[in-house]
């Protein structure tokens, strides 16, 4: 089929001086003074409530953005039953009027919506403008054109026919309707869950998280303007548990698009079981959840290569990733050399807001973030097992800010080894130089998630070796490079275990878990 080739969207720079600085600040100045209101999209309609709940931007915590609207039951279920009727017309358009609409939305973003999507999550997400625009824009851009050019791939494939049998199949979406759950940390993913069940013509609900209403309107805004037609997609906010138990309740629920917490995710696949029997059809499941990511050096690694890995893996966008490196095994004879350099990149690090472009950490996302990543923090300054050799200090009087933290232990199995954090703290291990493999055995051991990891070395047998030695452990396994930053199209990502389903985003495996092909054989 004759589709666009995918290309990843260009990265801008934002260097002083530059036409996108100058717009996203604008904007940004804008968004924060204006007092925005952001309803319920349900039919192709804003449906205001009434009742609302204010915004706050993480790193200025006590200025009002403005407000939403939650949902009551009532709402959910008319989103459902409009997003069936929709159902009607849109599972029978031809795909290739499907993908026209989703190549439309990345053009928008790529030029018009590029400063209000990188605006509104610097905002009211706290992220800096360059991870913003890798994670936002550019991210939710390839995400939408190599979508695109996999389904044209999906629809392609088809079954050997002869003379006497002519067999083809029929790539369906899902009978009934599809529901997205997105998370706050990644305004890419928010728009990617429902948009690429939707590309393969089925309908969603979708409820973004209560920390990324102000880009889940803007994406809202882009769908509705490069055409998806009313109903096909209905956004709705609020209590997370009468959401989803409404959704589950109606019988033509089929579909679960998730990323967010491993134990929310487990309790929505409970419920699905609970309520198995009273579905038309077996609702598909697709999740990405928790990550415990990790850095594994050997001793032929390089030292700065490594405090590299680790100072970027572990702190862009505060260690909010679920990408994000969070507990790493040094070998002692490298250590104090990494440690130096560890300590001199996160000296560098400016924090505040992400209006001044300088600063490279900011706010984390909430007071409960906050609370639960000084606790950790406070308990390994007061435990024999636990250093804090940087960062450590913490202040909530006006933003949600910690200070960038490495936590040293002698304890490979210490709470924050284990625990997912997902904050700016990383955790260190210092192996015994000689006990390589018995050091992967224990990353393994201790990998109840596998979402991603990295090996740093220089000799070959030992790339190989952690490459065996840790092939169940992340689902993204980086080789001399940081745990983070997987990009749609070369690095399609999810990870197994407690950290999901493994149906790599951005790639065509995930896109045929929103199908139910049928196979036609005809005989003349
Ligand atoms: N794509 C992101 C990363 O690799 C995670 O979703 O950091």
């Amino acid at each position: 089929f004759n589709v666009p080739i995918a290309i990843n969207e260009p990265v801008k720079s934002y260097a002083p001086g530059s036409p996108e600085r100058e717009a996203v600040l604008n904007e940004y100045k804008k968004m924060y003074n204006e007092k925005v209101n952001v309803p319920l999209y349900i039919n192709g309609k804003y449906v205001e409530t009434g009742n609302t709940r204010t915004m706050s931007p993480p790193h200025d915590h006590k200025h009002i953005l403005g407000e939403y609207h939650l949902a009551e039951k009532s709402h959910v279920e008319e989103a459902i039953a409009t997003a069936l009727e929709a159902r009607k017309e849109w599972s029978q358009m031809p795909w290739e009027q499907r993908a026209g609409i989703f190549l439309k939305a990345a053009e928008l973003i790529a030029g018009p919506y590029r400063a209000k999507i990188n605006a509104a999550t610097m905002l009211a997400q706290s992220k800096n403008i360059y991870q913003a625009e890798i994670d936002s824009a550019c991210e939710l851009i390839d995400f939408l054109r190599y979508n695109v050019q996999f389904m044209s791939d999906i629809y392609q494939e088809q079954p050997e026919s002869t003379s006497d049998a002519w067999n083809r199949v029929e790539y369906r979406p899902l009978e009934g309707f599809t529901y997205a759950v997105t998370p706050f940390n990644f305004t890419a993913i928010a728009g990617n869950l429902p948009s690429c069940m939707a590309m393969m013509g089925n309908v969603v609900v979708w409820k973004p998280s209560n920390n990324q209403v102000y880009s889940a309107k803007v994406i809202m805004d882009v769908f509705e303007e490069a055409g998806v037609p009313a109903g096909v997609i209905n956004v709705v906010f609020g209590n997370p548990g009468m959401i989803t138990d409404t959704v589950m309740a109606s019988p033509d629920f089929s579909g679960l698009h998730y990323t967010g917490s491993t134990p929310v995710f487990q309790d929505l696949w409970k419920q699905i079981g609970n309520n198995i029997a009273n579905y038309k059809t077996y609702p598909r499941i697709v999740g990405e959840t928790g990550g415990k990511d990790f850095i594994v050096a050997h001793k032929t690694a390089k030292p700065k290569q490594v405090a590299t890995a680790i100072s970027r893996g572990a702190f862009e966008f505060q260690g909010q990733k679920c990408s994000a490196a969070s507990r790493a095994y040094i070998p002692s004879n490298i250590w104090e050399e990494v440690k130096n350099f560890v300590i001199e990149d996160v000296k560098s690090f400016k924090m505040g807001s992400p209006e001044d472009m300088g600063n490279f950490i900011t706010a984390v996302i909430n007071e409960g973030s906050f609370d639960k990543l000084a606790k950790y923090i406070d308990d390994a300054k007061n435990d024999k097992d636990a250093e804090v050799i940087i960062g450590g200090n913490y202040d909530k009087s006006k933003g949600y800010f910690i200070e960038p933290t490495v936590i040293v232990t002698t304890n490979p199995k210490y709470t924050t080894m284990v625990d997912e954090l997902f904050g700016p703290v990383i955790t260190i291990y210092v192996y015994d130089e000689d006990k390589f493999s018995e050091t992967l055995k224990l990353v393994d051991e201790t990998s109840e998630y596998a979402l991603t990891g990295a090996i740093l070395a220089t000799c070959r047998y030992a790339i190989n070796e952690a490459t065996t030695a840790l092939q169940n452990s992340a689902g993204n396994f980086y080789i001399n490079d940081k745990p983070t930053g997987a990009v749609v199209g070369q690095q399609p990502f999810g990870g197994a275990r407690a950290s999901g389903t493994n149906d790599k985003a951005g790639s065509a495996q995930n896109l045929m878990r929103w199908i139910s092909p049928r196979l036609i054989k005809e005989t003349f």
